[in-house]
């Protein structure tokens, strides 16, 4: 059975959920004790081994979603769970060492903006989160191995020649794709990827998009990834479609007809929402959305 805003398609039913999120809202706080609802109940469940694409206007929440299910941010109300191999953990009762260690042991990340170390090597970038998952000692020891592996991804993504240079000597693209090195090290069991190809030409893009439905078939690796794409998009077995901070119950190809239509996704504004004792007026600019960024 689909949930609203799903378009699902190759996923085996009986396959486990490895993550659900269950009415997850996120709001910022602004000034003048007013907010801004961002998530406005979210519902998601992602089966073992399902590539799960979300795609949605500029700042619809994207990135705000993939961050709390991430565990790199905190929902301001509903649930996220992670269904590991010990069990069901649920977000809000991890401390911040706990959910660093999830993120280290079961999930690779692509990050928008990439987030390489800009004073260590692309190698070293790549072997971070092994480095960081090991004792010095323990790392020292497994460092020929680990050292084989991340070039064996570099070379994945096209860029083992280019393992000694900085990452500010790198194109956008090419930082992309260590970033995409980088988040399979520790052979994730989850990737989650903010626009892993929205800095790269068709051709490498395509060449990634060939690389996750490898990793996705032969090991099983479980996908969701936000993205502008829609060649990515329909890869992906289970599509979703963000508007106002929630799924909404279109199909991709209609989402992406309306879209180059500019009609309804152009038209989803953020609102912000004041709380019931504020008693000012609200900053006009944020009513007309301006608080978001454009695409
Ligand atoms: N820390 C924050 N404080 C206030 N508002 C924020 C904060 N972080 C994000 N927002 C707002 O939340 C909204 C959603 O942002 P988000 O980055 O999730 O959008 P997105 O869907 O990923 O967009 P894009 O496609 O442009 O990457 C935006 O309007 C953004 O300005
Ligand atoms: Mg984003």
């Amino acid at each position: 059975m689909s949930s609203p805003g799903t378009d699902r398609s190759g996923i085996e039913a009986e396959a486990p959920i490895v993550l659900s999120a269950e009415s997850v809202t996120r709001s910022y706080p602004l000034a003048d004790r007013r907010r801004l609802d961002v998530l406005r109940g979210i519902d998601l469940e992602v089966r073992e081994g399902e590539m799960v694409s979300v795609m949605g206007m500029s700042g619809v929440g994207k990135s705000t979603l993939l961050n709390i299910l991430g565990l790199l941010d905190t929902a301001t109300a509903g649930e996220v769970t992670y269904h590991l191999p010990g069990g069901p953990v649920r977000a809000r009762e991890l401390d911040e060492a706990e959910r660093a260690e999830i993120r280290n042991e079961h999930l690779g990340f692509v990050f928008q903006f990439y987030h390489l170390l800009p004073d260590v090597s692309v190698l070293d970038n790549v072997l971070l989160p092994a480095m960081i998952r090991r004792s010095s000692a323990r790392y020292r020891r497994e460092r020929r191995t680990l050292t084989e592996r991340a070039r064996h991804l570099l070379g994945l993504v096209g860029l083992d020649d280019r393992r000694r240079q900085r990452p500010g000597t790198l194109s956008g693209g090419e930082r992309q794709r260590v970033a995409i090195a980088r988040a399979l090290m520790n052979e994730p069991r989850i990737l989650l990827c903010d626009e892993p190809t929205g800095n790269l030409d068709v051709r490498t893009s395509e060449a990634m998009h060939s690389l996750f439905d490898t990793l996705n078939r032969e090991e099983r690796i479980t996908f969701l990834f936000v993205t502008h794409d829609p060649s990515l998009a329909r890869r992906a077995g289970t599509r979703k479609v963000m508007v106002d901070g929630r799924f909404e119950a279109v199909s991709l190809e209609e989402a992406l007809a309306r879209n180059s239509r500019g009609e309804e996704l152009e038209t989803a504004e953020l609102k912000t929402a004041e709380p019931e004792t504020a008693e000012g007026a609200r900053d006009p600019d944020l009513e007309r959305g301006e608080g978001a960024a454009t695409p």
